[in-house]
């Protein structure tokens, strides 16, 4: 059996709960007819449209993505929200340790391994981000931050048979910048990550439960240079999922191929 294709909108804190209910809503109209058995759909808008995107996405094959979670199930965590809360709305899936948050919330590798382990506990798949900035790629330090970020998120965690991760490498300077990277260096990425999974799972883990794809300024335009079955099984979209038409050319680029 093929793996899915991963079509992932994140959703950042870019709408209103109205604009993603009603985002969720056409891409529910429009997908029901279309969406291919392989692709898998996932929406990650922001927690406060979680409830809402979950109730337009009803009765669907659409996918609920979260984008964070915090590391303990229950307690005094002002502000924060537990895995089993998400599960409760719905959530399948978990964007954890998004470049964003790595810059400004000051996430650690240390907490993204957590969250991971969380997730998986509460049946939960996460969507792991890794990549370089601008500056570590200018020194050649691409490789190495991949490596650093890989092993440090993935110790001592264990998947079994049944439970997912996708890891999204994303370059943090291209994101929202409108300029992809060349395909071939997503690729190079890819084997990088390929490489290091041996030392955390087993050969029948890594093909059937792992898949890498790739974040940064991907649009209906680019989307399938960089789709390669095995190598890059899916895409990590922002900006241009924010529009109904838009995001479903991208679904159709996906699915026409
Ligand atoms: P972008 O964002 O598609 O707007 O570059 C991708 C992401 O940050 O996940």
């Amino acid at each position: 059996m093929s793996k899915k294709t991963y079509i992932i909108a994140n959703w950042k804190m870019q709408l209103t709960n109205k604009e993603a209910a009603d985002l969720a809503n056409s891409l529910k109209h429009e997908s029901i007819k279309t969406l291919k058995q392989n692709i898998e759909l996932i929406l990650c808008p922001s927690f406060a449209a979680l409830s809402a995107v979950a109730e337009a996405i009803k009765k669907s094959e659409i996918k609920l993505g979260a984008q964070n979670v915090f590391y303990h199930e229950k307690g005094a965590y002002t502000g924060e929200t537990s895995p089993s809360q998400l599960k409760e709305l719905g959530v399948d899936y978990v964007i954890i340790g998004h470049s964003e948050r790595r810059q400004y919330q000051k996430e650690t590798n240390e907490e993204i391994n957590q969250k991971i382990k969380v997730c998986l506990a509460n049946d939960l798949t996460p969507i792991l981000c890794v990549g370089e900035t601008f500056e570590e790629r200018q020194i050649g330090k691409t490789d190495l931050i991949l490596i650093q970020q890989i092993t440090k998120a993935l110790q001592d965690v264990k998947l079994n048979n049944n439970q997912n991760l996708i890891i999204a490498y994303e370059p943090v300077w291209v994101i929202g910048s409108g300029q992809a990277v060349e395909p071939k260096e997503a690729q190079h990425a890819s084997a990088v990550i390929r490489g290091l999974l041996p030392e955390f799972f087993s050969h029948e883990i890594i093909k059937n439960n792992i898949s890498i794809i790739y974040g940064g300024s991907v649009d209906e335009s680019n989307v399938m240079d960089f789709i390669k079955p095995g190598v890059i099984d899916g895409a990590l979209v922002g900006g241009a999922s924010l529009k109904a038409e838009k995001f479903l050319s991208l679904i159709r680029a996906v699915e026409t191929e």
